[in-house]
């Protein structure tokens, strides 16, 4: 009951800490040029911004990515989320289900989420590497997924007081999962980035969906420390993957990979870039957290709206009629990303 109370709290306190942080990273989106195409000959109105995700279509290729659940105030963050997921048609990831796998009073706010999008939404489960097979099917149960994402945060449980310090036997109990279940399994970061050397152990084990979830957004490290006061860890806030490199590294694994780039996404030309350098889907997660909560539904609404107006724009801007062809469009790259690329 202890162990529930606190894992309540936590999640209560991702979120205040979060909307605290202060720390700023970067993506290295910023070291991507992309060719304007003045002469595009398309009207905006031909601009497909549709694609097909884990089986089903989808209306925009963004996903609000992994955040809560678990107490009161993550339903009514889960149910405003998944109005909005219903709204423009695209999928959405709840956070970690581990408390729903103990306490039955949680059910619900994670339940919401499908019970606004509907059957035709697509509701993604999220658990821990940890997880058992047993888990993964019990979350996936409760939200009638259509996937599940396995979250890998060792930076995180490392500076977590409560954390994890064992990290042994993962990539094995992934294995099992994956082998397991009939639905996609999504291996995911949550903001320190996937290396390619990490990319292809996964991919050898039968994954085929990975979220980058690199460095640029969302920093858990900050977080994490803010919760404690026993050791100063801000000289390791600038630890991880940015989100840019993760992205182009995992990409160099297989074709057959689908992708998304989370970590950091907030614009819609961080949209773009992504899906140029070869992103599937990109993930939204402190961003729309931060317009909902300091802000209010109708301006995450605003928010999304936005987004979904400027991502048809820019591809037009490209010559992009589809989200497929996004990747035949001409970029170059500069700066630390050249370089780290060369390195
Ligand atoms: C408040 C908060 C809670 C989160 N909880 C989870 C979680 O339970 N499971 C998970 O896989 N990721 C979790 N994440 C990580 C996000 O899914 C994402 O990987 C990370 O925040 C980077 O994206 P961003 O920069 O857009 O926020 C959380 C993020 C935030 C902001």
């Amino acid at each position: 009951m202890r162990e529930d109370g606190l894992r309540k709290d936590r999640k209560k306190e991702h979120i205040e800490y979060y909307l605290k942080s202060t720390y700023k990273s970067s993506t290295l989106f910023e070291d991507v040029f992309i060719e304007h195409n003045s002469l595009p000959e398309l009207n905006l109105d031909e601009i497909d911004t549709t694609a097909t995700f884990l089986g089903k279509k989808i209306q925009y290729p963004v996903l609000i990515n992994a955040m809560t659940g678990g107490t009161d105030f993550s339903r009514e963050i889960n149910r405003s989320l998944s109005k909005l997921a219903k709204k423009y048609r695209i999928p959405m990831a709840v956070g970690s289900q581990t408390i729903a796998l103990r306490d039955k009073g949680s059910h619900d706010s994670f339940k919401v989420v499908r019970k606004n999008m509907g059957s035709e939404g697509i509701v993604i489960a999220n658990l821990s590497g940890h997880a058992s097979l047993e888990d993964a099917k019990f979350a996936m149960d409760l939200l009638e997924a259509d996937g599940i994402q396995i979250h890998l945060n060792p930076a995180q449980e490392l500076v977590m007081k409560e954390g994890d310090r064992s990290f042994k036997g993962i990539l094995k109990n992934i294995e099992d999962i994956v082998s397991n279940i009939e639905k996609p399994v999504i291996v995911k970061e949550v903001g320190f980035g996937i290396s390619k050397a990490v990319a292809k152990k996964l991919y050898d084990i039968g994954i085929r969906y990975i979220d980058v979830s690199g460095k640029g957004g969302t920093n858990f490290i900050e977080i994490e420390a803010r919760r404690q006061d026993e050791i100063d860890f801000t000289d390791i806030y600038s630890w991880g993957i940015p989100t840019a490199l993760s992205l182009i590294q995992c990409r160099e694994i297989s074709k057959d990979l689908t992708l998304i780039a989370s970590g950091g996404i907030r614009t819609s030309v961080d949209i773009l870039k992504a899906l140029v350098l070869g992103a599937n889907l990109v993930g939204i997660s402190g961003m729309i957290l931060r317009v909902l909560v300091e802000g209010s539904y109708e301006e995450a609404d605003k928010y999304l709206e936005g987004l979904c107006y400027k991502l048809k724009a820019l591809m037009l801007l490209t010559g992009s009629k589809k989200i497929e062809e996004l990747k035949k469009t001409p970029y170059r790259v500069k700066g630390d990303l050249k370089d780290l690329l060369e390195g």
